[in-house]
């Protein structure tokens, strides 16, 4: 059983300056839940009990969102808000650490700073940026599939040709629901990725990944990259693609973060008719313009 979660969240969030001067990407909320908070519900979904945030500068706020708020609770309570109350108390029971990364030295570097924590085990790492429909449990598929292979397996998504600069991008060979995994590359220019077949942020790993990244030089963009260590681990040991069901979006960048809130926007029952109504006029009045 995988009891572990690793939540990578150091990273400095240029996309979204000034927005994420004193303040992580993490909380950005996608209409009133942060989307870290979607990746906590998430990994929750599939009996994740013990989750650990590779933290950084300017991060504190996750760790008050996820801490007990017992002034606010006793004002709701004072108050008769029980709703609300379940809203922001739901997190007491559960284990938190946090680790500080020392520099933004990448995604490989933030996992490296896990290994105390992890021991012997195999562990989940999410990234909040890709955030999946939670209606798909994709964490399940890829445990059902370590289950039986007892090794790395990493999430995939097919993206279009243009897009392949953004990712890392895999090559392999495709056997009834997973890929075996032949090649993986951090971000490749476009001539030269092996693929479409992009990584997306969710991962399976064994504590075998230290040694690799333990060992790794800077790659892409002069950062410690999870996928060269990967790559590494992949002379040695199988690795295993699931590609993903369900929808992602990309809530790292400001359109697709855009995209997100208004997809589920028209999902929120307590919102989505007269959001649907706001869209519906706006678009009119843009056709009309045309
Ligand atoms: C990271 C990984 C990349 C992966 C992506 C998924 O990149 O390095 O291989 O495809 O997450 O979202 P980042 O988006 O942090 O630059």
């Amino acid at each position: 059983m995988i009891k572990k979660a690793i939540l990578p969240v150091a990273g400095l969030g240029t996309r979204f300056l000034p927005a994420t001067k004193a303040s992580p990407k993490e909380m950005l909320p996608i209409i009133d839940k942060p989307l870290i908070q979607y990746a906590v519900e998430e990994a929750l979904k599939v009996g994740i009990e013990e989750f650990l945030f590779i933290t950084g500068k300017h991060k504190r706020a996750i760790e008050d969102h996820f801490d007990k708020a017992f002034e606010l609770e006793e004002r709701l309570k004072n108050a008769g808000k029980y709703e609300l109350l379940k809203k922001i108390n739901s997190f007491e029971n559960l284990n938190f650490a946090y680790i500080r990364q020392k520099e933004p030295k990448g995604l490989g570097d933030a996992i490296l700073c896990a290994k105390p924590f992890i021991q012997d085990e195999a562990f989940i790492v999410i990234l909040s940026d890709d955030l999946i429909d939670p209606q798909y449990s994709v964490l399940q598929e890829m445990i059902k599939i370590y289950e039986e292979k007892k090794a790395t397996i990493i999430a995939l998504e097919e993206i279009s040709q243009d897009e392949v600069s953004r990712y890392g991008i895999v090559s392999g060979q495709k056997i009834n629901n997973y890929y075996i995994i032949e090649d993986l590359v951090e971000k490749p220019d476009p001539a030269n990725a092996p693929s479409n077949l992009a990584i997306i942020g969710r991962y399976i790993l064994t504590p075998q990944i230290f040694k690799y990244l333990e060992k790794l030089e800077p790659g892409k963009g002069g950062e410690i990259q999870l996928t060269d260590a990967l790559r590494e681990l992949l002379k040695e040991s199988p690795i295993y693609g699931y590609i993903i069901k369900g929808k992602r979006y990309d809530a790292g960048e400001k359109l697709g973060y855009l995209k997100t809130l208004v997809e589920f926007a028209l999902k929120d029952p307590e919102i989505s008719s007269d959001f649907m109504q706001f869209l519906k006029e706006k678009l009119s009045n843009l056709q009309s313009i045309k």
